[in-house]
């Protein structure tokens, strides 16, 4: 070892990775990836079409400003295109939020069982993530609340939450940030906003705002967009926070080809509108089925769902015999939830046969 070397920042060596969702199984040719929460649909025909046709174009560098598909996302969304800001992936711009507003002596607020790359951002700026209590595997206002120092900086709220599944209502999160102080930024990560169907569901978009400087909302093209592969993730912001992230974000993060999909997608409502239907209506038929073995699914509002098995050892047993079968869902250890297995909602014959699979593990 040499005397002197270049050493990372002490947290650096503290950061727990991140571990990706399996994609292979052994002995089993073309395996089925349940275990990433993509869609198994696959993306609009025409994102696919501007995918291709943007290979005209690759001597060039990007739009550094993301400047068609921001305006195309305002337009949808009724927001102000100004305040958007596009990154590769959704992932990045939590890390980015983490660092510009946090960093060694602060706090990061999540949930217990919160998506755990909010965590992850905490570590990777040097501060410190606190783990607000859930009730019954669903974020509690009060507890996070409870969980707000002097040093909190940033709240982290998946809605509808990953792995869990669940979500809190629309007047819960108005209460979130209307009673935690406006010095501190509530993200809320709304990834599966688009396969909710609660009326009393709101995405929190409403609640950006530059008389209220302090809440910002995530998006991204990895989930009913199935663009997973192209990393295009988007955040609508108060202008503060806009201004902040386009300093410290990549210049030419998002390529032409993620940009000419992803506005195409955006374009492709029926395909959007497809997505939704064949979700719900396998969410609940698996939910009923499942329930129906005995397992405790968790109500889910996103495209997965989170169950519940007797202990790890029955958990462990589904996972081998689904992976055998060709069906690789996502166990669940690093969140500390050992009974239990995520599985993505797949196609009619997905879903049908890991039913099939789970009625014979006892
Ligand atoms: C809650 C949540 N937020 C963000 C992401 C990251 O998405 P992206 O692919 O845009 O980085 C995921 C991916 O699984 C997620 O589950």
């Amino acid at each position: 070892m040499p005397r002197s070397q270049p050493l990372p920042l002490p947290f650096v060596t503290q950061v727990e990775p991140y571990l990706p969702g399996d994609f292979a199984a052994d002995g089993v040719r073309d395996p089925v990836k349940l275990s990433s929460n993509e869609s198994l649909l696959g993306p609009s025909a025409q994102a696919v079409k501007a995918y291709e046709n943007a290979a005209a174009a690759l001597a060039r560098y990007p739009d550094s400003q993301c400047t068609g598909l921001r305006q195309k996302l305002a337009a949808l969304h009724g927001i102000d295109a100004g305040r958007i800001v596009c990154e590769a992936g959704s992932e990045q711009l939590i890390n980015l939020l983490a660092r510009i507003y946090a960093g060694p002596g602060d706090e990061i607020v999540y949930t217990r069982h919160g998506f755990i790359a909010f965590r992850i951002a905490a570590q990777s700026c040097g501060a410190t993530a606190i783990a607000s209590e859930e009730r019954d595997f669903v974020a509690n206002v009060e507890a996070i609340l409870e969980c707000v120092t002097r040093r909190t900086r940033v709240v982290f709220l998946a809605n509808p939450n990953n792995p869990t599944g669940s979500w809190i209502s629309a007047s819960e999160i108005a209460r979130l940030r209307h009673t935690l102080p406006p010095r501190v930024l509530l993200v809320l990560d709304g990834a599966y906003a688009d396969y909710m169907d609660d009326p009393d569901y709101n995405d929190g978009m409403r609640l950006v705002s530059d008389d209220a400087p302090n809440t910002v909302v995530l998006r991204t093209f990895s989930k009913i967009h199935a663009l997973a592969a192209l990393r295009v993730g988007w955040a609508y912001c108060p202008t503060p926070v806009a201004d902040a992230l386009n300093r410290m974000r990549g210049v030419f993060t998002v390529s032409t080809p993620a940009q000419a999909a992803a506005e195409a997608s955006v374009e492709d409502a029926a395909h959007l509108a497809l997505a939704r239907r064949h979700n719900q209506e396998w969410r609940e038929w698996l939910t009923g089925e499942l329930a129906g073995l005995g397992l405790e699914p968790l109500a889910s509002g996103g495209n997965f769902l989170c169950i519940a098995f007797r202990d790890k050892a029955h958990a462990l047993s589904a996972d081998a015999a689904l992976r055998h079968a060709g069906f690789i869902p996502r166990r669940l250890e690093e969140y500390g939830l050992d009974r239990f297995l995520r599985l993505t909602v797949g196609l009619e014959s997905h879903n049908r046969a890991v039913v099939d699979v789970l009625k014979k593990v006892r």
